[in-house]
């Protein structure tokens, strides 16, 4: 089968196209074969993972450490990227019940990554579930890491109807998920911060209000929130306890040792919290997506496709900053 592969951490040339073996479904597991896998921010880190310092790494040493040893120390381990998919299922090993040749699944594989391939294999029981009824394969693909993340990490926080909810990177991977959620399944009054070309994007997801945080410091502003979701944790507690209302809650899904103290700290004293989080997805989540997906609650936003013979230039695509959406790499398996 075809698939991209990669052995050596470095820009977008080191992805490339490969023949490889295809693999055969374990009595537990479904052979799926893939149409749409987008580009993540994770992809691209786990490309580039062996140039990334802990200071670079926006998560805690921590975290930088035991994801160096997952991913691979001098080089990949894992030759495959692709965190999201949609597909059919081509095989069944002989014990699954769950899943039936034919069926259009989307699913996550996380830091075990694979997707970008022709086929993959996963146990029935996994992240992978029927890809939902009004979506088309790429959109479906582009669901499950953004919507899972910003479901679990807003969960953390108890939203009220009608209260006020800020998302700063509202129109990233997350924050777009995040932005569509406060606003249709939580009941939020939602303001989206991101920057100029994707103004329109966040508004067109639901967002209330939008704020361009390359022409505005919304702390500036005046208003407070019951909820700041900062995505990628750009700022400080003490640079936005302004705008939070006295019991609000700062959000962080990215976060450095400082902002760990802070949470400590706040969780002994003061109405004011900050609250690191870590979103750790289950199959029931998924199964979640895909009821607010056909409840056109959340839907995914297309930027672009490559074939997956280009997907290197997808890659450079999605790192130059370019996209007002998902950068999606189908798969024609005529
Ligand atoms: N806590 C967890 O469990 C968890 C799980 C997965 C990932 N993460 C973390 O989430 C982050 C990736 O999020 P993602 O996938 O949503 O990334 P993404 O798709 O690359 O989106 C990044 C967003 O950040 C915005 N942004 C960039 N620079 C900014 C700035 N200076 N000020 C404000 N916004 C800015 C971008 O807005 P513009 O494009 O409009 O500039 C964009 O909306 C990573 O740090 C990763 O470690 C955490």
């Amino acid at each position: 089968m075809k698939a991209v592969v990669y052995t050596e951490y470095g820009p977008p040339e080191v992805l490339q196209l490969q023949e490889v073996e295809k693999p055969t479904p374990k009595d537990n597991e479904v052979l799926i074969r893939i149409q749409a896998t987008p580009v993540n921010y994770g992809d691209v880190l786990a490309r580039n993972f062996g140039k990334i310092s802990p200071r670079q790494f926006n998560m805690p040493f921590l975290l930088w450490f035991p994801a160096r040893i997952a991913i691979g120390v001098r080089k990949p381990r894992i030759r495959i990227l692709g965190a999201e998919f949609s597909g059919e299922i081509e095989a069944v090993g002989q014990a699954v019940t769950r899943f039936k040749i034919g069926d259009q699944v989307f699913g996550y594989l996380g830091q075990s990554f694979g997707a970008n391939a022709e086929y993959l294999c996963m146990p029935e029981d996994g992240m992978v579930a029927i890809k939902p009824a009004n979506l088309s394969f790429e959109e479906a693909a582009a669901l499950p890491y953004g919507g899972m993340t910003a479901l679990n990490l807003l969960r953390k926080v108890n939203i009220q109807r009608g209260q006020k909810v800020l998302i700063n990177g509202a129109s990233g991977g997350i924050g777009s998920a995040a932005v569509q959620l406060a606003k249709h399944h939580f009941g939020a009054e939602v303001t989206g911060v991101c920057s100029t070309p994707r103004l329109e994007l966040v508004k067109s997801l639901g967002a209330d209000k939008v704020i361009d945080y390359t022409k505005e410091d919304f702390t500036k502003s005046g208003e407070t929130y019951d909820l700041i979701f900062d995505v990628l944790g750009k700022s400080s507690f003490r640079h936005w306890r302004s705008a939070l209302k006295p019991n609000g809650v700062y959000l962080l899904a990215s976060f450095k040792m400082k902002h760990l103290f802070q949470m400590l700290r706040t969780s002994i004293s003061g109405s004011q919290k900050v609250l690191c989080a870590l979103s750790f997805e289950k199959p029931e989540d998924l199964r979640f997506v895909r009821e607010l997906a056909e409840a056109g609650k959340i839907r995914s936003v297309i930027d672009r496709c490559y074939p997956l013979e280009q997907t290197a230039e997808a890659h450079r695509y999605y790192e130059e900053g370019h996209p007002q959406g998902k950068v999606v790499i189908t798969l024609d398996h005529a």
